[in-house]
């Protein structure tokens, strides 16, 4: 089903060392302690203390004899200065490690941290693509939910107070040194955040495998993430103690992670962050409305892709043309979306039409995104996309 271009040459973005599966948080001492740190700066946010999860990170650093301070105020889709506040805190405490614990916002601020406290100035000098001039502090990245992958990418994205917009840095030295995955932190979910950032790193298995910049890479680590969020998202969501469903729901949201940080996202991305933004929704949320609309609005760039899609979501595709078994990965995504109870239209969020062309300026501010999308798109389509929606 992979669409290989031969002549092409393929990038593929990794940290140095993933630790994946269950209780392997209990490493983090002896990973901490082989990377030479003496003293960590723990980025987390206020959920994270709530739930208890602390304390298994806690133990194994002081049995590895680390000594350690918490900075547990990162705020949801961050804004710059909880990178400049945890910065100041690394720096006034001597810290020589980063450890991000959480879901997206807590390892995104973390990587801003580690930049942050080599690279001079403030973080808007370093939105964008490779500006970034000195390698960061050392971290390590410990997801919480099953969504973002960003214990595995190349980026992280930051919301810029003045203009109320997502900014995103994307660097080399944002790739964290070890990522420490356990599905037994994940457990304590709500189903609400396991199906809003579920879909999520659905939606990133699903961008980077229509895109025009898919690599073999991508290709191989799309797929099963597709495959298993369709099969175990929503055993997680009705059943959090579920540790097979977690196991592999955990193990989808970082193969997706790396999948996309070698293929990258598309049109879904770009047109849910104006509404994470204007209306204080998640962005794994924002992701999930978006997703069928931008699907079916894509379908014809790249049929062949989408049928498989509908494939490894359990349609049965046989005897179908190319465009009719892709029209089924939308009723596939729909299908899932309403078991999970996610509404996808817009006016379920009190998002009304008088609102559009502010959400059309927000998501043209990413139009570098419908570069590898699979279907051109111009401010019209834009429109229209929203209006279908609606
Ligand atoms: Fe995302």
């Amino acid at each position: 089903m992979t669409q290989i271009i031969f002549e092409k040459a393929h990038s593929f973005y990794s940290p140095l060392k993933i630790l994946f599966g269950s209780n392997t948080i209990k490493a983090l001492g002896s990973e901490a302690w082989q990377l030479g740190a003496k003293r960590a700066l723990i980025v987390t946010d206020p959920g994270v203390v709530k739930a208890d999860l602390l304390r298994p990170v806690k133990e194994s650093l002081e049995s590895a004899g680390i000594s350690h301070v918490v900075h547990d105020k990162v705020e949801p889709e961050p804004p710059i200065r909880c990178i400049d506040v945890a910065t100041a805190q690394f720096k006034s405490e001597g810290c020589d490690l980063v450890i991000g614990m959480g879901g997206g916002s807590s390892l995104d601020v973390a990587k801003g941290v580690s930049i942050m406290a080599t690279n001079a100035g403030s973080v808007l000098e370093y939105c964008g693509m490779d500006l970034v001039k000195k390698q960061g502090v050392k971290k390590i990245l410990i997801p919480t939910t099953a969504g973002t992958g960003s214990e595995v990418t190349r980026v992280f994205v930051v919301t810029d107070e003045a203009d109320n917009t997502k900014k995103v840095v994307n660097t080399l030295y944002a790739l964290a040194e070890i990522a420490i995955v356990d599905p037994l932190l994940t457990l304590t979910m709500p189903p609400k955040i396991t199906a809003d950032t579920g879909v999520d790193a659905l939606v990133h298995a699903i961008e980077t495998y229509v895109s025009m910049n898919a690599t073999p890479f991508s290709d191989i680590l799309a797929e099963k993430p597709i495959q298993w969020i369709a099969r175990y998202l929503p055993v997680a969501w009705a059943k959090s103690s579920n540790l097979e469903a977690r196991y592999f729901m955990s193990l989808a949201a970082t193969t997706a992670g790396m999948a996309f940080a070698s293929g990258g996202l598309g049109a879904v991305h770009a047109l849910a962050y104006p509404i994470g933004t204007g209306y204080r929704i998640s962005h794994g949320r924002a992701n999930s409305v978006m997703l069928p609309h931008v699907m079916r609005y894509n379908l014809a760039g790249n049929p062949e892709k989408y049928a498989a899609i509908a494939l490894l979501m359990g349609k049965d595709i046989e005897g179908l043309s190319d465009l009719e078994a892709a029209l089924l990965s939308v009723e596939a995504v729909e299908e899932l979306l309403t078991t999970l109870q996610i509404p996808f239209h817009l006016s379920n969020y009190g998002i009304q039409e008088e609102d559009f062309p502010k959400l059309v300026e927000g998501a043209m501010r990413f139009s570098r995104l419908f570069i590898p999308n699979p279907r051109d798109l111009k401010e019209e389509d834009v429109y229209s996309i929203y209006e279908g929606a609606y």
